[in-house]
């Protein structure tokens, strides 16, 4: 078994004990769910979750089990399992969506076999975490439903992208927001709930998880923009090349100088305005080299340094403990994983 989860890194005292021995079943959970179907299905659908992965989202919601009296009860455990097997379905769609080749170091689901295949498998994992969730109650399938909508809307308004005279930031932060700081708000909804937090820890933990989620989507878009190839298990440049404009990008066409007009010549369409999707590798590597070089990238980072400063400050109100400090790691992790 690896010792480090979602970034960090697991000593060997009691609590980390804890913490594996929960982590290790929401493994064994997770791949013989996964493993359940029919055997046409069962290498697609455990393709992912063997590839690898940080487990953030189960992270989340066994730090937060122990603000409760049960932590890594055995309805904790579940919903731990849930929430990364519904995080793995939206990456499966994702991934279609993002025409990303690349996915935890592996080749992603369309490139290994087709979206056709991809799409299925991401549907079968939803399917799962549905059945799974039930055995929650229709409290615990209420709350994912709702999460699982509001990813969908964040994924539809970055589709979709910004209405005309909108505000490109606004947007940017409620897709991101919608479709990342949701489903790990949940993470510490459910945790908490489900070990029996009371209702103030659970609500401070969901709103935990907005924040932390939304910080770990914007530290998501700086890395694909300032990694290398294989460093992130993902394809850096996505981003750009599917003419997504994320925080930096969005910063930095607003800035002025030669690089700024030169990114904009290079990012948005002459005519209308509207973001190209790019296609020659040439222009990426500029894009991509002017961005690093950027007052909008600093501008992005100290966003997050923002974001990290007020996860603190809602953990200052949540009792000391393990708990309290690995969640205190998390967000370091969160931030300084953007290098
Ligand atoms: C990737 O999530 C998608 C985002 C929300 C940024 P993770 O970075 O948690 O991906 P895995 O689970 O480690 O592969
Ligand atoms: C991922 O969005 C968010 C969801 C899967 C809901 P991105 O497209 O930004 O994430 P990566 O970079 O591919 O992981
Ligand atoms: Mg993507
Ligand atoms: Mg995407």
């Amino acid at each position: 078994m690896k010792s480090t989860f979602a970034g960090l890194e697991l000593g060997t005292g009691e609590f980390a004990a804890q913490v594996r021995s929960s982590l290790e079943r929401v493994e064994d959970l997770l791949i013989s769910e996964l493993s359940s179907g029919d055997d046409i299905l069962v290498e697609a659908a455990t393709h992912l979750a063997k590839a690898g992965g940080k487990r953030f989202r189960p992270m989340f919601a066994i730090l937060a089990s122990h603000f409760g009296d049960r932590p890594g009860c055995d309805e904790v455990i579940t919903s731990a399992t849930v929430l990364e097997m519904t995080h793995l379905a939206t990456l499966y769609h994702d991934d279609v969506m993002d025409d990303a080749p690349l996915r935890r170091g592996a080749l992603s689901a369309n490139a290994r076999w087709s979206n056709s295949i991809a799409i299925l498998a991401g549907d079968f994992l939803f399917a799962r975490a549905s059945h799974l969730v039930s055995t929650l109650g229709p409290e615990a399938v209420r709350i994912i439903a709702d999460t699982f909508a509001e990813l969908v809307t964040g994924q539809m308004r970055e589709t979709v992208g910004v209405s005309a005279g909108g505000d490109p930031i606004d947007h940017y932060l409620k897709v991101v927001w919608e479709k990342t700081g949701s489903l790990i708000a949940t993470a510490g909804r459910f945790g908490a709930y489900t070990a029996g937090a009371d209702e103030h820890t659970v609500e401070t933990l969901a709103r935990l998880g907005d924040v932390v989620g939304t910080a770990f989507q914007v530290s998501d878009d700086i890395i694909d923009i300032t990694s290398v190839t294989g460093e992130s298990g993902k394809t850096p440049g996505t981003d750009l090349r599917e003419g997504v404009h994320t925080l930096p990008v969005l910063l930095a066409l607003r800035g002025d100088g030669e690089d700024a007009a030169r990114l904009a010549s290079l990012l948005l369409d002459p005519d209308t305005g509207a973001a190209l999707e790019l296609t020659d590798d040439d222009a990426v590597a500029e894009a991509l080299e002017l961005l690093v070089a950027s007052d909008g990238m600093a501008q992005a980072r100290r966003r997050l340094d923002e974001m990290a400063a007020e996860a603190a400050g809602l953990l200052d109100t949540l009792p000391a403990g393990d708990a309290r400090e690995a969640f205190a790691s998390l967000v370091r992790y969160t931030v300084d994983r953007v290098g």
